[in-house]
Formats: structure tokens, sequence, C-alpha cells
């Protein structure tokens, strides 16, 4: 085949304008979630109207055109991707395109408490690896962050996550007056288990109650703290995405540490976001986006949909302001995190 034939037979891929290439889409299935973590959400969270949630066989669409457009992997995000009903068609859809080997990887976020349930169906979709948000293992403090999730069938979900043959990895956002009791037997329970861990440090997404400032801790502070008790080692691993590694000596595990607020990760970004109503967010510490949905409702030519991707994909910032001056006082940003996914 001449090069020309090559060209035209696959479509050129998705390359932002700092020359980084989008193979990697988060697709957030719903903004609604069974738990209110005093972080993501509102204790009284006002959800997106049924009407402007993608149905199913929308975001199937809008996959198959990311996955021509060169995206290799999927994560369903939401909110909380397994509470929405029948999300397992979604999965069975895409699993069809892992065989065909259009899709390298399907993975989700998910907070754990629907994984008793759905675990072995997701494994039989092919989706290999699942993380799991998780905190503490402490039930007050779960429960104080959650407002109302239960540490008992998160524990439960992620044993039926395991036993289904599913790798597992453990993200804890880190909280002032929270993480610096929990993170050692979180640590040590994850790698006495085989799960890798990650810290995330807290954004300020969305309108929850409370100060960012006084929920923020820098994962330098926390890992300040941690060497008192347990001894890290800086490892050069890279998993792919903004995570650092560090290794632990007394466990044999390793714990990533993702910096958001303190450190910028982004000229390797390779990643952008659709919110369940087919908004496509260019980076989660930006406010641009771009309807997508609106496109996809309007047309049935999934060409029309893919100028709309390639403008998106024009937009997509260099970098995020969560390191700015101004982000250092951190100004919430408006949209929730349960809209654009973790
Ligand atoms: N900052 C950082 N991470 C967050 N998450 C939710 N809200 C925030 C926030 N404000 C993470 C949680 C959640 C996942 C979807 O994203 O781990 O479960
Ligand atoms: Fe990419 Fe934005 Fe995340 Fe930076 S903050 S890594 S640009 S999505």
């Amino acid at each position: 085949m001449s090069g020309a034939a090559a060209a035209s037979a696959a479509p050129p891929r998705l390359v932002d304008p700092f020359g980084r290439a989008i193979a990697y889409l988060r697709l957030s299935v719903t903004d609604r979630c069974n738990f209110r973590c005093v972080y993501c959400m509102a204790e009284k969270m006002t959800f997106l109207p049924h009407a402007e949630v993608l149905r199913l066989e929308e975001l199937d669409r809008l996959c198959a055109i990311f996955v021509g457009l060169g995206v290799k992997k999927i994560r369903l995000t939401g909110g909380e991707p397994l509470a929405r009903r029948g999300v397992m068609t979604l999965f069975q859809a895409l699993s069809r395109r892992l065989r065909a080997r259009e899709l390298d990887e399907l993975t989700l976020t998910t907070n754990g408490s629907q994984l008793v349930r759905y675990a072995d169906e997701l494994a039989a979709c092919g989706v290999k690896r699942v993380n799991v948000s998780l905190d503490t293992l402490d039930p007050a403090a779960f429960a104080a962050i959650s407002r109302r999730g239960s540490l008992t069938d998160v524990l439960a979900g992620i044993e039926a996550a395991d036993r289904a043959g599913l790798k597992v990895k453990i993200n804890a956002v880190a909280q002032k007056g929270v993480t610096e009791d929990c993170a050692v037997p979180l640590i040590r329970w994850a790698h006495g288990r085989g799960y890798d861990l990650t810290f995330i440090e807290v954004m300020p997404l969305g309108d929850v109650e409370g100060e960012w400032s006084q929920r923020f801790l820098s994962l330098a502070e926390l890992r300040a703290d941690l060497a008192q008790r347990i001894t890290l080692a800086p490892t050069p691993y890279r998993s792919g995405g903004p995570a650092r590694y560090w290794q632990v000596e007394e466990t044999g595990g390793r714990v990533g540490f993702i910096t958001p607020m303190t450190h910028s990760f982004c000229d390797s970004c390779n990643r952008v976001r659709i919110t369940c109503s087919g908004r496509m967010v260019l980076c989660l510490g930006a406010e641009a986006a771009v309807d997508l949905g609106k496109v996809l409702r309007e047309s049935d030519d999934d060409r029309d949909v893919e100028i709309a991707i390639r403008e998106a994909v024009a937009q997509k910032p260099k970098g995020h302001a969560f390191g700015s001056s101004e982000a250092r006082a951190p100004r919430a940003s408006a949209r929730p995190i349960s809209l654009t996914g973790g």
C-alpha cells in the first residue's frame, strides 16, 4: 500500500496543539453517586436532569467515534459508573471493541460499593483492572468522608474484584486531619494484598461545603509525615499517568503520589474527558469544554462529531491552572468532579 493510501485508510490521529497525541478517553457515564464524599459533592447535590444525560447507545456511539480517531484506552467513571442503571450494556458494547482489537484497554474508576454484584461481569467483558477509591480503613472516618457509604460493602467489593481476577488499584484522596493517621494502615493493607495505592491531592472542584484550604494536605507534607513511620525510596517506575512512585521498604510495595496542586505533570497529558451529557473537557483544571452531546444529537453523521472533536482538541490547554498563585488560595471550579469523572 502506498503511503498516501495508508494515510487515507487510517484517519489522522488526534494530536493537540502541543503535540500530545490523545489516546486515552475518560468517560463519565453518570454524575450521580450513592456516596456524597465531602470533597466531591455537596450534601444536597443537584444532579443533571435525565434528559441531558446521554443514553447508553449515545455514549457507545461517542466511544466508537473516538476509537475511530485513535483512542486506545477508555476508562468509565462518574459519579459512580456502576450506579447507572444498565451500564453493563455499555461495558458489553465496549468489550466487543476490545475483542476486535480496536481498543487496547477498558477500565473503570469506582467507589467499590457495587463490585460484589458486578465484578464477574466486568471481568467477562475483558476489564482487567479497576481503580477503587478508598481513603481510609477506619469505619468512622470512612462514614464521615463518604457520608452515606459503607466500608464493609466496599471491602467486600474489593474482595470480589480480586476473586474475579481484576487487578485492584486503590486511590486515596489526601485530606488534612484525616490522611496523616489513615495512610500507613492503608498502605500496609493494600500492599499486603498486592494492590498498588496512589494518593492524590484534593482539587478545588465543585461547590462543596467547607473551605478547600482547610482540607488541603500537600503530598510533600504527607510524605514527610510518612517518612517518620515507614521507609520510602523514590523509584523511576512510571505507569503512564501523572503519578510518581516511591518504594516502601517494609511492605515491598509502591505508593503513587499525584500532585495536581503542587506540580504540573501536563507535558505528557494524553487524555480528554467527557461528561455524561457529552461535554468534552480538555483539562480538569481549566474551564474549556465543547458540547459534543449537542452535535451528537443533532446529526446522524459521525463526521460532524469528528469535526467537533478535532476543534475541541485544538483548544486543549498546555497545562492546568491549579498551581498558579490564584489557585493556591484555591478558587473552586464550578464544575464538580462528579460531572467530569475522576
Ligand atoms: N480532588 C481530588 N480527587 C477527587 N476525587 C473526587 N473529588 C476529588 C477532588 N476534589 C476522586 C475520588 C473519587 C474519584 C472519582 O475522584 O477518588 O472517587
Ligand atoms: Fe492533563 Fe489537565 Fe490533568 Fe494537566 S490537569 S494532566 S492538562 S487533564
